[in-house]
């Protein structure tokens, strides 16, 4: 793919990515990897990890894939371990693992509130956390992936909120305490992104949701994979060297109208759901 970025820009970085074997997160290792970086794709479902790293490889990249759950620290510092004593120094770490389902907050009990918030949030606290270690020092940074729900109140989305907005001021605070290490703290925010599992869960109902969703957004579409991959490279890349503790929204300038038809749409969808599901009390 033609692309604004010089050749090899990440030639021999060492990155290990978690969430990596699919959507967002896989993008952004195929692009990084297509850059010479060397990937260690972690995530929770050990085989489809491996298979993401066997396709970057066939690709002609360099990668690993390792099991690990984010919200296991020790699975994740033998995660790290690994990935260094393979590739050397972690240059770049980008914590993606997410979870998400539609639901108000009635609808959902304590664990299932609890389950995003361990996922999205404490994940990255983890992932990050387990890393420092392992990170080169200076010239390391760490990536985090938000959502534009961590600013818009969204019905429906509670626990999503609640974490995202957690992790945004989780990389606000590393970037205050991990500068003087020569490591640099972002974070991405993407709106609705094009072949997600996200959109997958957030507009189940076909095409009729879809247009919905996307005429709340300024921009009328949503982002394309790539999108996303190009604006993780240039955060991680020398060209950001200035920028840090900063959340990008990558979102068609969704973020800025608020989510009162967003939040709708997520209702409607999760009463569609309920009235073929059973609830919780
Ligand atoms: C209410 C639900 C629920 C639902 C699960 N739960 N689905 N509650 N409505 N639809 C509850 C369960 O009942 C349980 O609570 C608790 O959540 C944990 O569920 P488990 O299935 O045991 O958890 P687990 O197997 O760990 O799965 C985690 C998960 C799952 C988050 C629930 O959906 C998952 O693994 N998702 C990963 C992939 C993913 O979601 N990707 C999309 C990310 S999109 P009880 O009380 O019964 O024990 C994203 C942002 C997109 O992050 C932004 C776009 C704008």
């Amino acid at each position: 793919m033609a692309g604004i970025f010089a050749p090899r820009l990440l030639e021999g970085r060492a990155v290990l990515i978690t969430g990596g074997s699919s959507g967002i997160n896989r993008r952004i290792a195929e692009r990084f990897a297509a850059h010479g970086a060397k990937i260690a794709v972690v995530g929770r479902d050990g085989d489809r990890a491996a298979a993401a790293a066997a396709a970057l490889i066939a690709a002609g990249g360099e990668a690993v894939g390792i099991s690990a759950d984010v919200r296991d620290m020790a699975s994740l510092e033998t995660a790290c371990t690994e990935a260094t004593d393979r590739f050397g120094p972690l240059d770049i770490v980008v914590a993606g693992a997410a979870g998400n389902f539609v639901a108000p907050a009635l609808g959902m009990s304590s664990n299932g509130f609890r389950t995003v918030v361990d996922i999205d949030l404490v994940g990255t606290f983890n992932t990050l956390r387990a890393a420092h270690a392992h990170l080169r020092k200076p010239g390391s940074a760490v990536l985090a992936i938000s959502a534009v729900q961590a600013q818009m109140p969204t019905a429906a989305q509670a626990h999503v909120c609640a974490a995202k907005a957690g992790v945004e001021m989780l990389m606000r605070t590393l970037a205050v305490e991990w500068a003087s290490d020569g490591i640099r703290s972002l974070a991405i925010a993407p709106g609705p992104v094009d072949g997600t599992e996200g959109m997958r869960r957030l507009a189940p109902g076909g095409q009729d949701h879809l247009a919905r969703m996307l005429a709340g957004i300024p921009s009328g579409r949503q982002a394309g994979l790539d999108e996303i991959a190009d604006l993780a490279l240039f955060l991680v890349s020398g060209a950001a060297d200035y920028i840090n503790g900063t959340v990008i929204h990558i979102d068609g300038g969704f973020s800025n109208l608020g989510s009162r038809d967003f939040g709708a749409l997520l209702t409607d969808a999760h009463r569609s759901a309920a009235a073929v599901e059973p609830q919780l009390a």
